[in-house]
């Protein structure tokens, strides 16, 4: 079986779909993986280290059985896949259509990463949660380094100082990870969420759950969020309020899975903040929770500096290349059938079940489909 693993097709992406130490285990288990040139260049691996572990560079388009990719290929590089070959790749399949055409058309079946069930036998084929981990972690960074204060508290010479205010709405991935980076950093966090399981999260990693008064659980399917009303949005903001005029650092990581992200920051409470602190806006690609967030723009609100990147993961080139290699190793292991041939049964196995999106010509994700249909 043959796999390859082409460039990202961002500029602004240097992460690549496979490590070389992914590569090197592939190919130890008899697959042939050839890689693009300067795939791994963004990343810091070489063309060289993919070699060492066994690939070839090359162009595989055409011949490959399995193509590797972090962001959806175009449209136009899914034409040249071979009929009966398999993508993998994160697609936003609500969102992009076109590519889901593509496959459709070309008889080529995909498995979604954002598709991969939530449960525990996945863990290890989770891109959704290696990646928000980063984007967390990173998010913490970006605001540390704006801010022009310290983080944690110091007793020096010229007198102390009080240690940074860090509010953080949302404490799932990427919120858990952003709460543990400023508390490493010595920060005191407080943390807005609306699924009561989180608060022993938070406080078990030194967090301060604010309490909100929760007539019935925000907890929906698959342990996700669900979609609260206006009315409990309000009440949510209005007790946020003063923890948030407060804070020196704002970071935002609030979604509803299909749904526009919930507003938590309106522009009334960015100006009750203090000049100089900082918002970082994960939120933004689903609509922001802060109303005066623009995507991958910086914008100063009364001296409030509001940060709204997009794709934070794709900036810790290195190591978000090696989790989303293990993860779509995890994968294919999980696929591959005695033969080393590809069982892409739905019957035969839950993960394919959740994250197979097109096979043999027709839309298997439900939501998919009838979204494509409208
Ligand atoms: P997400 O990215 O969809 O949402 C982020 C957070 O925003 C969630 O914690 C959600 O409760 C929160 N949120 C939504 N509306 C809010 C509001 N109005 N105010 C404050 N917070 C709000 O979630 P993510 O990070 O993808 O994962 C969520 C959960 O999924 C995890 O905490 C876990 O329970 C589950 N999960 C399970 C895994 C497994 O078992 N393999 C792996 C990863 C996640």
């Amino acid at each position: 079986m043959k796999l390859f693993v082409p460039r990202e097709r961002r500029s602004d992406d240097g992460r690549v779909a496979l490590s070389p130490e992914t590569v090197r285990k592939l190919v130890k288990k008899g697959l042939e993986v050839e890689v693009e040139g300067g795939a791994g260049e963004g990343a810091a691996f070489p063309d060289q280290e993919y070699t060492e572990a066994g690939a070839e560079i090359a162009e595989g388009w055409d011949s490959a059985d399995v193509v590797a990719t972090i962001a959806a290929p175009s449209p136009a590089q899914i034409e040249r896949m071979k009929a009966g070959a398999l993508l993998i790749s994160f697609m936003t399949p609500h969102q992009n259509h076109d590519a889901v055409r593509a496959l459709v058309a070309g008889k080529v079946d995909c498995l979604a990463m954002e598709l991969v069930p939530r449960i525990t036998r996945a863990q290890s084929m989770d891109a959704l949660s290696s990646q928000a981990s980063i984007a967390g972690y990173r998010a913490v960074l970006i605001a540390a380094s704006r801010l022009g204060k310290y983080f944690p508290l110091l007793m020096t010479a010229a007198g102390t100082i009080k240690p940074a205010k860090v509010v953080i709405m949302g404490a799932g991935v990427a919120g858990l990870q952003a709460i543990a980076t400023a508390k490493r950093l010595g920060a005191v966090v407080e943390v807005s969420d609306i699924r009561p399981v989180v608060q022993e999260q938070v406080e078990s990693l030194g967090g301060k759950f604010i309490p909100l008064p929760m007539a019935e659980s925000g907890e929906g399917e698959g342990g996700y969020a669900k979609q609260m009303t206006e009315d409990f949005l309000r009440r949510q903001r209005e007790i946020v309020h003063r923890h948030v005029a407060a804070a020196d650092v704002v970071i935002t990581t609030a979604l509803i899975p299909g749904k526009p992200a919930p507003m938590l920051v309106p522009a009334a409470m960015v100006e009750a903040m203090k000049p100089g602190s900082v918002i970082v806006d994960l939120a933004v690609s689903q609509g922001g929770n802060c109303e005066l967030s623009k995507a991958d723009e910086e914008v100063v609100h009364q001296g409030v500096i509001i940060l709204g990147p997009s794709n934070l993961p794709a900036g810790m080139t290195q190591d978000a290349s090696t989790l989303y290699g293990r993860n779509v190793l995890a994968l294919l292991e999980d696929v591959l059938d005695d033969d080393g041939g590809l069982d892409l049964d739905p019957e035969n196995n839950d993960v394919v079940a959740g994250a197979l999106l097109t096979r043999g010509g027709t839309v298997h994700h439900a939501a998919t489909a009838a979204a494509m249909e409208e």
